[in-house]
This record gives C-alpha cells, structure tokens and sequence, in this order.
C-alpha cells in the first residue's frame, strides 16, 4: 500500500527527498503496537471508550500519563493538572479562542513553527517576533519589546526548538517566567520535543513552573508515537484547567478523544510507550549521525549550523545571497524538498535558512538527499 499521502505537512512525490517532512515515516509508525493495545481494551468488557468522555479527560489516561511524564520529566506531574487535547494544534487554538480576542499581539520566538503562525492568523492575532540567539528566546529582546506593550499571549518551544533546534537553559526559563508574572501575559510552551532528547537531559519542561499561573504546557503523542492519533495534553495551574474543560467544545462534544485515550492507557501503563521512545531515541540519534556526515561532504562549508541533540530538524544558515524560496522553486527538478526559512519568520525574513528534517528518511535517502540539494544550490547560485 502506498505510504504517500497529500497534507500541509507531507506532500512530496515517492522521488523526492523531502526533508520538509516534519514526521516519521511509515516504517516508524506504531501499528502493530496500536493492533495489540486495541485487542487488549477492546476485548475489556467496557464500551466506556466508545461514549462521550468527562470533559478533562479519560482519568484512566490522565493517571498513567502523570506517571509516564512525572519519570521522563524527572519532575512531579499531577493528573489534575493534565487536560487531554487533540494534540498540540488544537490545544493552541482552543487557548487562543479562550485566551485571546481578535487584535491581541502574541509574541513568537524568530524563527518560530510555521504552522503556529496559522493558527494566530486565524484568531486575527497580531504577531510581534523576538529575537533568538543560539540559546533560544533572547531575554534582553523580550525585556525591549514588554518596555512598548504587553502580548496576551507568549508563544515558545523552549527545548529542541522548531525549525533552529535550541534549547532555553534554565536560568532564561526562570526570567522569563518572572516576566509573566511582572507583566501578565500567558506563556504557551510547546513542548512537543521536550521528550525527544538524545544527548544530555534538557532543563525541566517549563510546564513545571504551571503552578506560578502564567504558564499552559501544551505535550502530544504526535512526536512520540504517532500523529495520526491526534492526541496531547495540556499541563497547567487549576484555574486554566476548568477554564479549558468548562469550554463551550467540551460541553457539547464531551472530553475530546475518549477512544485514543484509552488505547494509549495501555501503551503507556504496559511500559510500551517506553521502550518505543527509546527506539525513537536510538533511530534518531543515527540518523542525526548519518545527514550530519552527509552535510560535512556536501555542503561543508557552505552551510551553518548546530548539531541538533534532540526534535528533528537540522537549520542550515546558507550564505547571504542565497533565497530559499528561489531554492525551493527549483528543488523538485533536483527531486528533493525542505523548508524555506522564510517561512518561519514573523516579518519576512531569515531568506538565507532552511530546515531540514530527519524524521521521515532512512539513513542512505537522508545522505542522497544531501547529495541532491548540493547539486541544487550548485545550479542556482553556480
Ligand atoms: C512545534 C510544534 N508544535 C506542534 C506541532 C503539531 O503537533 P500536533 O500534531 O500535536 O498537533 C508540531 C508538528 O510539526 C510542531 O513542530
């Protein structure tokens, strides 16, 4: 059966390379694992996965992703501070339908994920880019811009970041939540690749300051086990949890995701959520060994960049005069893809990146593909 399929996030033809690709790839995805988590609750005597579900979530799940995340986390997580979602992009929409009114700046991190920028786009958010340096969110750029007017909202993915691949230390954590707090805005940190680390342990998520108020934690199982189950979690103080599940899409529909929730209990309470992520952890860890080899060959010199040591993008600083939208115009004659780092940018800027992921390609397509955008740009800007 065809692996290929049309979306926003994956559209490349079978012979390209796309290192657009910000998900794993077929042969990655938990499908027997999912075969034998479904036998097992579908073969309980309970239906209860099938009816509307309570409004914060499947408690079962709520309980053993606690267990799970408070291990992983190295830091305690209640379930009473855990509101199931269907995955992060929902979780991000849902805050700014209750969080936002039409006008309101969110602040973002330069570069930020693309797709965010959507979902403001869609809440009639303005949106106000702070610079970034190697170590994330720049505290001094933050400082400037809280100086001229007050966000609503402040959107970061603190650790393994999408596209640049930084993760903030600890002690910018800590300022930047005592700005929250000093100038009452919300910090939305999306954390989708806190659990994707495959060298030393990052800093504790920010969701761990949720009780100072000021932050929602936004998690999925989408990096972790797979997106097609569209399922995540928000991690926040009490009063943000019953403002989520007191919400007009929680009273009519009921929790969201009852029957994942259930199947996914039994991944992670039969230990088989870790071991997973640990052969995440390893097929990772190689490929980022395999495209960093493969960019040393083909495009040392040419292209900057730090090694990621956790998510999956690589982000590539090419020289001044190169256009990756002018590059990306000409890639499917070359049969390879990636993402303009135009694209991430919330004032039409950084013309000269592009991320490339390692998530969908098996080591040998991820050293071809190298190979194909050298030629590329080789033909572009010869
Ligand atoms: C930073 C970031 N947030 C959110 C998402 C989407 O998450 P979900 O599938 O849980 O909606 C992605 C996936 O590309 C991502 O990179």
């Amino acid at each position: 059966m065809s692996t290929q399929f049309q979306s926003t996030q994956s559209f490349a033809p079978a012979d390209v390379i796309d290192f657009g690709a910000g998900h794993p790839g077929a042969a990655l995805l938990p499908r027997t694992l999912m075969q034998a988590a479904a036998a097992q609750r579908l073969g309980e005597d309970d239906a209860s996965l099938l009816q509307y579900g309570l409004e914060q979530g499947d408690g079962y799940f709520r309980h053993v992703l606690a267990g799970f995340l408070s291990r992983r986390y190295a830091v305690p997580v209640s379930m009473d501070g855990l509101f199931v979602t269907s995955g992060a992009s929902q979780a991000l929409d849902l805050i700014c339908t209750l969080y936002t009114q039409p006008g309101d700046v969110v602040f973002v991190e330069e570069p930020t994920y693309f797709l965010a920028l959507r979902i403001f786009a869609d809440h009639r958010l303005r949106v106000r880019p702070i610079a970034t340096d190697g170590s994330g969110l720049g505290i001094d750029a933050l400082e400037t811009a809280l100086a001229e007017e007050r966000p609503a909202l402040l959107y970061t993915i603190p650790t393994h970041q999408n596209p640049a691949g930084f993760t903030l230390p600890l002690e910018r954590r800590q300022r930047l939540v005592d700005l929250s707090m000093q100038h009452g805005f919300l910090i939305i940190a999306d954390e989708v690749y806190h659990l994707l680390s495959y060298g030393e342990a990052p800093p504790a998520p920010l969701a761990a300051f949720a009780e100072r108020g000021t932050v929602l934690g936004l998690g999925s199982f989408s990096k972790v086990l797979a997106p097609g189950l569209r399922l995540g979690w928000v991690q926040a103080a009490p009063q943000h949890m019953e403002r989520l599940y007191t919400a007009g899409l929680l009273d009519s529909g009921g929790g969201l995701n009852p029957f994942t929730s259930a199947l996914v209990r039994v991944v992670v309470g039969e230990g088989w959520q870790d071991s997973y992520l640990d052969m995440l952890h390893a097929t990772y860890r190689r490929r980022i060994t395999a495209l960093h080899a493969a960019l040393e060959e083909h495009l040392g010199g040419l292209a900057h960049y730090a090694v990621p040591d956790g998510g999956y993008f690589f982000w590539l600083r090419l020289p001044e005069h190169m256009d990756g939208e002018t590059l990306a115009a000409r890639a499917p004659t070359f049969k390879v893809g990636f993402r303009p780092g135009q694209r991430f940018s919330g004032q039409q800027g950084l013309r000269n990146y592009i991320r490339l992921s390692f998530a969908y390609y098996e080591d040998a397509d991820l050293a071809e593909g190298a190979r194909r955008l050298r030629a590329l740009i080789e033909s572009v800007y010869p």
